[in-house]
């Protein structure tokens, strides 16, 4: 199995337009790209100019999937995960979901996933995000904000990482503004000298340019 794990420092942090950026870049490259997300809550909020999380990697992504194929769980309230199945009466079974992203990675070249929150969010009452990370075994990407607050939080993601015995790939500062001010360029080197993993930047792009903004991450450096 090939594959990326994008998490977050934090919901909505930018993790569903990098996880997309990444597939449109490989799709672009003539790569069978499959996406996976365990579970989306929060769709009782229509969608604004991005898409949902499963419409939209299921929009980039090459291997064929519907919404429903990228997104398993899918729930109306934006709560954690595991709270928004016990609303709807249900649970997240956490054997499903290892089996449906090795189904979806067995039939793609790649597999991105993306994370839901951080990586210490709970899909089950007994496993956390990071817990599906470490059972898929890919190289971690996080993404963080390049402003204030994102050291701490991006350190304390790659502590936790390294903790599981994950393997963070890179971090991603998005969006990257075109002209960085210095307080974003001194976040980046220090996230980068302190948290001892290559950070890279996304520039600002919109659902058209995710393809060109995806082209320019080190993809290879990532996937080995
Ligand atoms: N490179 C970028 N270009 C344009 N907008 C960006 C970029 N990166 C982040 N954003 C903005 O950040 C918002 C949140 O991003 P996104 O939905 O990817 O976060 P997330 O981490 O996937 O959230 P969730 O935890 O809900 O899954 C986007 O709707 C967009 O407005
Ligand atoms: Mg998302």
């Amino acid at each position: 199995m090939r594959g990326l794990f994008v998490t977050g420092t934090d919901t909505g942090v930018g993790k569903t337009v990098v996880a997309a950026a990444i597939c449109a870049a490989l799709a672009s490259r003539s790569q069978r790209v499959a996406a996976f997300k365990p579970a989306i809550t929060g769709l009782d909020a229509p969608a604004g100019h991005w898409p949902h999380d499963h419409e939209l990697l299921a929009s980039v992504a090459s291997a064929g999937q519907a919404p429903g194929d990228v997104a398993p769980y899918r729930f109306g309230p934006s709560v954690s995960p595991h709270y928004a199945a016990e609303l709807a009466g249900t649970s997240i079974d956490f054997a499903r979901l290892e089996a449906l992203a090795a189904a979806a990675a067995a039939e793609a070249d790649v597999l991105v996933c993306e994370g839901v929150g951080g990586l210490m969010v709970p899909l089950t009452d007994s496993h956390l995000v990071r817990d599906l990370a470490a059972a898929l075994g890919f190289p971690l990407v996080i993404v963080a904000r390049p402003g204030l607050g994102t050291i701490s939080h991006t350190l304390l993601t790659l502590e936790a990482a390294r903790a599981a015995g994950l393997r963070p790939a890179g971090v991603v500062m998005t969006p990257w503004p075109e002209r960085p001010s210095p307080a974003e360029v001194s976040n980046r080197r220090t996230v980068e000298r302190l948290g001892a993993c290559p950070v890279a930047g996304l520039p600002p792009c919109d659902p058209a340019s995710l393809a060109v903004a995806g082209n320019g991450l080190p993809l290879a450096d990532w996937l080995g």
